[in-house]
């Protein structure tokens, strides 16, 4: 419902920060993050980027004490709270701010809201994750199609919010987001729908941030494989057979991340 008795003077850009590196923000993103009054802004911005931020600009609405996370209607009612008081609000997301983001919840809540609002696009890790490690999502001799998905799932859901067997039908590149802690539920899923256990399969933690980390081994070794590297998230997931090109191009990937 429009609750529109008091305007806005303030405006909210719901910016994307890219995948961490600060050199992958795009010009606008910089523009504003230098620009606005307060950045709302997560963990998943990455430090590199939080870090050139004014502190006394930086507001942390991804956390709260004892590791809870802020509950979104907070940061909803936040955002309209600053530009009420006519400020400029920068709305600050990782990868981009629509891919898994709620920046759509985010757009329809400013809207009914009255409040003015800008959305910044930006490099998403579900592109940039697999790319910077050696990877392209697709791949003239391997894959023409790639899907994007959450592995994060709610347990308490009766039926998958993704279809991992028209995934595995449909071949092409799987990547995906949030998908650590599910990693062996999914991976068996897949080769319980057909695809070949063999199947090439990449890991790829805080990608572009210093601690960049990558993990390979195929459906069936990956589970271990991420297990020994002790993989965390953030980490994008890359299933098919682009994840075995990898080891043609790493004597000569040059990188700053890992
Ligand atoms: C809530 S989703 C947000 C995705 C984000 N909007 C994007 O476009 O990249 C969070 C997930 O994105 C992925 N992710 C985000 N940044 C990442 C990074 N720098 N390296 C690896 N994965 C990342 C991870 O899968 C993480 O669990």
């Amino acid at each position: 419902m429009t609750e529109r008795a008091e305007t806005a003077d303030g405006i909210v850009y719901l910016v994307g920060a890219g995948p961490g590196d600060p050199e992958l923000l795009t010009v606008k993103a910089k523009r504003l993050l230098e620009e606005g009054d307060i950045i709302l802004h997560d963990k998943l911005s990455g430090p590199d980027i939080l870090d050139r931020i004014d502190p006394d600009r930086l507001e942390d609405v991804g956390t709260r004490g004892h590791g809870d996370t802020t509950p979104q209607s907070y940061v909803n009612e936040r955002m309209v709270e600053l530009a009420r008081e006519g400020k400029t609000v920068v709305r600050l997301k990782g990868g981009d701010p629509t891919v898994f983001g709620r920046g759509g919840e985010e757009m329809r809540y400013l809207a009914d809201h009255g409040v003015p609002f800008e959305v910044v696009p930006a490099i998403t890790s579900a592109i940039a994750g697999p790319e910077v490690a050696g990877i392209p999502v697709t791949d003239r001799n391997h894959a023409s199609t790639f899907s994007v998905v959450t592995g994060h799932e709610d347990p308490n859901k009766e039926e998958s919010a993704v279809d991992w067997e028209a995934l595995a039908a449909t071949g092409g590149t799987i990547v995906v987001l949030m998908g650590v802690t599910r990693l062996p539920e999914y991976t068996d899923r897949l080769i319980d729908a057909g695809l070949a256990p063999t199947t090439p399969v990449a890991m790829v933690e805080r990608a572009t941030w210093p601690a960049q980390q990558v993990v390979t081994g195929t459906l069936e070794t990956i589970v271990e494989a991420a297990d020994e590297a002790d993989i965390e998230p953030p980490a994008v997931t890359i299933i098919g057979d682009v994840a075995g090109t990898r080891e043609t191009a790493l004597e000569f990937l040059a990188t700053n991340y890992e």
